[in-house]
């Protein structure tokens, strides 16, 4: 068996962060992974440029059953710290969008950046291993299918169950429960919502539509991006926010229109253009295939002028508030992240160790702490990596 300081289980983004800054503090550190390769979720991220953190990172943009938890790690290593690492790299990047910065060129080089750091660091990285086994007696033992291995800490960094097919798993939450660790039930989220009946014929017929400034909303919680309709409902930016705060059976209301007030132009148009179509003057407002799509068949042919004010306000409706109840979403093959995970009531928010077991630590997307889309999931596996790697 071979003895460590610390063994890190998941060579993701909060399992590198934590490596790096452990192994360079001196720790003699292991990290295990079952995949061939390391960092397998930052290479596809971004669309192969990884939004790897944000400048208008805080704690307000992240879920949590406890919402003061994230806040000490975000505040001890900051979007700027990570800003500064990529910088030292000489890694090329801008901000897209909404403070969301991405590389220039691949997201290979955030991955490469990150090993030559836990290369700094003298970190064993040990990919391919199949764990089989965690348990503890006076150290943590790791049987793998290559070997054991033991130290007197543990962090887990599997991260969630989103998108197994890349070798995902609830792997953490088994350890953690195996410990005692209360877990926050998980759920897909950052993730496409579907539709069912009426509802879903008319948005496969829209599929592909993108409609560039949506604002969706449940209760008071609103996220004004681009949606998109698809073959099986909703998704965009927009969408994929506002799925995180989603509970089966609420409705999301949605405004495709949140710079106008539909009903004013059409009631308008009907006394300025009477002869034009329902449907010309919607696709000034919308986009052209939603505006046929929301005109009604009885509209379809008939000059405005024809058309009752209670039918040109009952689309004006649609338009603005839209009340979309989703049959469900994608699940997990298509979430960008899993919320919930392990409680962090039984976690320290400076250490991220567990309050009643010494030595076992959890950091990334396995702890209850989901952030927005843009940047925010990786820089809490940053942060909270950091935060695992100063304190081991
Ligand atoms: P992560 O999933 O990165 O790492 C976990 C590691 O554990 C993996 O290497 C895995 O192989 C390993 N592992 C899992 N189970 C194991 C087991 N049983 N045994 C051994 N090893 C195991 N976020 C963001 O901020 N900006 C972005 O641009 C994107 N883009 C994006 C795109 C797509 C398609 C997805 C799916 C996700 C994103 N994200 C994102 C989210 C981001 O990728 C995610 O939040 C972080 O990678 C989480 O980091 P972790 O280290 O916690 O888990």
């Amino acid at each position: 068996m071979t003895t460590y300081d610390v063994i890190i289980l998941g060579a993701g983004a909060a399992g590198l962060m934590a490596a790096l800054t452990a192994g360079q503090r001196g720790r003699r550190v292991l990290v295990l992974d079952h995949a061939e390769v390391p960092g397998k979720k930052i290479l596809i991220s971004g669309g192969g440029r990884c939004n790897f953190t944000n400048l208008e990172c805080a704690p307000d943009k992240f879920l949590s059953n406890n919402r003061h938890f994230a806040k000490s790690a975000l505040a001890r290593y900051t979007q700027f710290d990570f800003i500064d690492m990529v910088a030292r790299h000489g890694i090329a990047y801008h901000e897209k969008t909404l403070g969301q910065l991405f590389c220039d060129g691949s997201a290979r080089a955030i991955v490469t950046m990150l090993l030559d750091e836990a290369a700094r660091g003298d970190v064993t990285l040990k990919l391919n291993h199949a764990i089989t086994d965690v348990r503890r007696a006076d150290h943590f033992v790791i049987e793998t299918d290559k070997g054991s291995f033991s130290a007197p800490a543990l962090i887990l960094a599997t991260g969630g169950p989103s998108i197994p097919k890349m070798g995902a798993t609830g792997f953490a939450y088994e350890v953690a429960k195996r410990f005692g660790l209360p877990i926050i039930p998980p759920r897909p989220a950052l993730v496409p919502f579907t539709a069912g009946g009426a509802e879903l014929d008319l948005m496969t017929g829209l599929a592909g539509v993108a409609v560039p400034d949506a604002r969706v909303s449940i209760g008071k919680r609103a996220f004004r991006e681009a949606l998109l309709f698809t073959h099986r409902g909703l998704s965009g930016p927009a969408i994929l926010q506002i799925s995180s705060y989603w509970q089966p059976g609420e409705t999301v209301r949605l405004d495709l229109l949140p710079e106008g007030d539909a009903a004013e132009a059409l009631l308008a148009a009907k006394r300025s253009r009477a002869k034009s179509e329902l449907k010309t003057i919607l696709a000034q407002l919308v986009p052209s295939r939603l505006a046929a799509a929301l005109t009604p068949e009885a509209a379809a042919a008939r000059a405005l002028a024809d058309l009752p004010d209670k039918l040109l306000l009952a689309v004006a409706e649609k338009v603005q508030r839209w009340p979309f109840i989703p049959v469900g979403t994608e699940g997990y093959a298509k979430a960008e992240v899993t919320a919930g995970g392990i409680d962090t009531k039984a976690l320290s928010s400076q250490t991220m160790e567990a309050a009643d077991v010494p030595g076992l630590y959890a950091i990334g997307e396995a702890v209850d702490v989901t952030g927005w889309l843009g940047g925010y999931n990786f820089q809490w596996a940053w942060s909270s990596g950091w935060a695992a790697g100063m304190a081991v």
